[in-house]
């Protein structure tokens, strides 16, 4: 047992590395019915500096319940959602908290990593503003995002695990997504007659372009940034491996070579391509194509669009595939979704060594 204020006595030992120690004692403290909020507050702190945020998620929910209306419980509830990964609950926990104390900074402070960690710039630069002193990384990681020539993984993990419950509906029904299509058809035009072939699926999503290609694969493998995209896509049962990853790290490692690369609406995500092109010239067999669909941009060059999706220009695409060594076997125009009943005007390319 603790000798002396037991809290402070558990603060210095989280604070030496040993919050498990602490945990437990704390613990035994509560079970003994000898502890109020703050024995529960440095429980989970000590929990979560011990790395078991599924126990500091279980303590903080008991907090909350036990102390309602209670923001610094709230707050505690946010932090442990947050270390769960569980981004959305844990923005909204957040900021009930500082509905009922605005002056709350670790709250102000984690909700803006929260929105960091989504990769919401301008959301975390919201509430940094707010802080008399905010932490330069974290004003230097909201710049980064915003300067970045590409999505952030974050935010792309996020939209997508939130899209993912009813992506296939809202693509079909509401966006006349014809991605995968667009790309079979445009396969029978650079490489007919072929079948067989090795498929890598970057951004494969919930698996609607790996549906269509199956028929034509011996493997098909599927690379995506949101775990839940991926959970879906394993479901489908028509793929040999699934991973989440960066498709651009997943790129780059030395890894078995592709007939066919896709990425079907994917990289709208990404505005600089040329990681993405060398990454796929080096993982192509040799007779291989690189099959995928863009929104297109008028002259020269790549931009974010208002929908937060990059669009590339005809002349950028010609570029950046050269610099890569690659050759454009084909570059048609193509509506891959619709927006508001309205076409988005697109290209379908196909690259090959
Ligand atoms: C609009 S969906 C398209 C999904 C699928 N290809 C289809 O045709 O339905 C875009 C997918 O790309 C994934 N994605 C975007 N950027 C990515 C990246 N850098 N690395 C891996 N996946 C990415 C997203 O998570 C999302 O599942």
């Amino acid at each position: 047992m603790l000798d002396g204020d037991p809290i402070e006595a558990a603060e210095a030992l989280i604070a030496s590395g040993r919050a498990a120690e602490a945990a437990r004692d704390l613990r035994a403290r509560l079970i003994a019915g000898r502890g109020g909020l703050l024995a529960r507050l440095t429980l989970i702190k000590a929990l979560l500096a011990d790395g078991d945020s599924g126990s500091a998620l279980a303590e903080a929910r008991e907090a909350v319940s036990l102390n309602p209306g209670i923001a610094v419980a709230i707050l505690a509830l946010g932090e442990a959602l947050l270390a769960a990964d569980l981004l959305p609950t844990a923005i909204a926990e957040l900021q009930r908290a500082l509905r009922l104390d605005p002056g709350l900074v670790r709250a102000r402070e984690l909700v803006a990593a929260a929105w960091l960690k989504a990769g919401e710039a301008d959301k975390a630069l919201e509430n940094l503003r707010q802080l008399d002193d905010p932490p330069p990384e974290m004003l230097a990681a909201a710049q980064a995002i915003k300067t970045a020539p590409r999505s952030d993984a974050g935010y792309v993990r996020h939209l997508f695990d939130q899209f993912s419950a009813d992506y296939d509906s809202r693509m079909i029904q509401q966006l006349a997504y014809a991605g995968p299509q667009i790309l079979l058809d445009l396969a029978a035009m650079v490489m007919p007659g072929r079948d067989h072939l090795s498929i890598l699926d970057l951004g494969c999503g919930t698996g609607l372009a790996g549906a269509v290609f199956r028929p034509l694969a011996s493997r098909l493998d599927g690379v995506d940034l949101s775990p839940a995209m991926i959970e879906k896509a394993r479901l489908r049962g028509i793929y040999d491996d699934l991973a989440v990853a960066d498709l651009e790290t997943a790129l780059g490692t030395n890894g078995a070579s592709y007939d066919l690369i896709l990425a079907a609406d994917t990289l709208v995500y990404l505005g600089d391509l040329a990681c993405v092109f060398r990454g796929a010239a080096a993982r192509l067999a040799p007779d291989g194509y690189f099959l995928f669909t863009t929104e297109a941009k008028d002259g020269d060059g790549f931009e974010l669009g208002p929908k937060r999706r990059w669009r590339h220009s005809d002349a950028y695409l010609r570029a950046t595939a050269a610099a890569a060594g690659l050759a454009v076997a084909g570059l048609v125009a193509a509506t891959p979704r619709h927006e508001a009943n309205l076409p988005v005007e697109g290209f379908a390319v196909a690259l090959t060594l």
